[in-house]
């Protein structure tokens, strides 16, 4: 391990002030040495206070910084991340992994970054990618399946997301409720007022002839932002302000990638969604609620009742005519009273 490593990882699971020559005796390096790599890792954004006669002891702030090597220290999987791919800005990391792709990286190469310049959304839209608060991230996916069968992978990785949020502290306990809006927002609740998205996830796939070449699934998670421009206030939120707590970026971006292994596992077992079904629906928000389905050929409103085995939302329309599917990848639901 690089002195740099070693003393941050001595200075984390310090309470206190560590002092220098007890850094200087434990890792048997000199006091140049060790007040080197501590000055490097302040240049990288860690807070490090250095106060004579007692030593030095890593402020709170630094618990939520995210770089290549917090990234790698956190994460326990077997392929999802594996190579990861940190950059401190980027224009797209879906961008980044199609040129990855086209340089043949393999199958689990994530692109992770803390900025973008030009995220992108579902519809055509900005992904607004403010700098050093949230992470924008996407994996490289290569499964031999038939294509009609990939949008479901969004709704796997939606899973993912909604599992290791619930798994986030909360401050008081319990004041947050998580969902997910089908197919693929991730949305949050704080304090019984309305749902707003915290996460938006972009799958997009190329074909060669019939086949699937590749898939990237981008993942855009607002963890600790503060502050939201106006015109999505009302819809849009972060993880950090509706669960009251700053979360760590670099764990809750590897709990993800842990959840989103099993249950792409179980997934590519049965070619569909049906062993995450009852999982998936015991975090979908839209389950007994009135929808408008926006097809733009012919909209219509109804109660939605869950989703079928291959992702597509059930809806009961309100004409009482017989039940709906409705294919994600060709349109949008809205809450009749509001977003969700
Ligand atoms: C949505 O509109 O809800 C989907 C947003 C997806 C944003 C993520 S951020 C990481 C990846 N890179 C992009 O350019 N977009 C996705």
């Amino acid at each position: 391990m690089e002195l740099k490593q070693a003393i941050l990882l001595k200075l984390k699971e310090s309470q206190d002030y560590l002092s220098g020559q007890e850094i200087c005796r434990d890792l048997g390096v000199s006091r140049t040495a060790v007040w080197k790599a501590v000055k490097r890792l302040k240049e990288e954004g860690y807070e490090i206070e250095a106060v004579t006669n007692k030593g030095y002891r890593l402020e709170g702030s630094s618990l939520d910084i995210l770089n290549q090597e917090e990234l790698e220290a956190a994460f326990r999987t077997a392929w999802a991340g594996h190579p990861l791919v940190w950059k401190k800005e980027t224009g797209s990391t879906n961008e980044d992994i199609f040129r990855l792709s086209d340089q043949g990286a393999e199958e689990g190469t994530l692109a992770v970054t803390a900025c973008q310049k030009a995220g992108r959304g579902r519809r055509g839209r900005t992904w607004i990618s403010p700098p050093d608060v949230n992470v924008y991230m996407s994996i490289l996916l290569k499964p031999a399946m038939p294509a009609q069968r990939a949008p479901m992978v969004t709704l796997v990785m939606a899973l993912a997301v909604y599992e290791a949020a619930l798994e986030l502290a909360q401050e008081p306990e319990g004041s947050c409720r998580f969902g997910i809006k089908w197919p693929n927002d991730i949305v949050a609740s704080r304090n019984g007022g309305p749902y707003k998205k915290v996460c938006g996830i972009l799958t997009e796939m190329r074909m060669e002839e019939t086949e699937i070449r590749d898939i990237v699934i981008g993942t855009g998670l607002n963890v600790n932002q503060e502050t939201f421009p106006e015109e999505i206030r009302e819809t849009a939120s972060s993880f950090m302000l509706q669960t009251g707590r700053k979360i760590g970026r670099a764990a809750f971006t590897a709990s993800i990638w842990k959840h989103f292994e099993g249950a792409y596992a179980k997934f590519l077992q049965a070619g569909s969604l049906a062993p995450l079904r009852e999982a998936y629906e015991a975090g979908l928000v839209n389950k007994g609620r009135q929808v408008r389905v926006l097809d733009p050929a012919a909209p219509f409103s109804g109660t939605a009742k869950g989703i079928t085995d291959l992702g597509d939302l059930v809806v009961s329309p309100e004409d009482n005519g017989p039940d709906r599917t409705v294919y994600s990848g060709e349109v949008s639901v809205r809450g009749v009273n509001g977003y969700v």
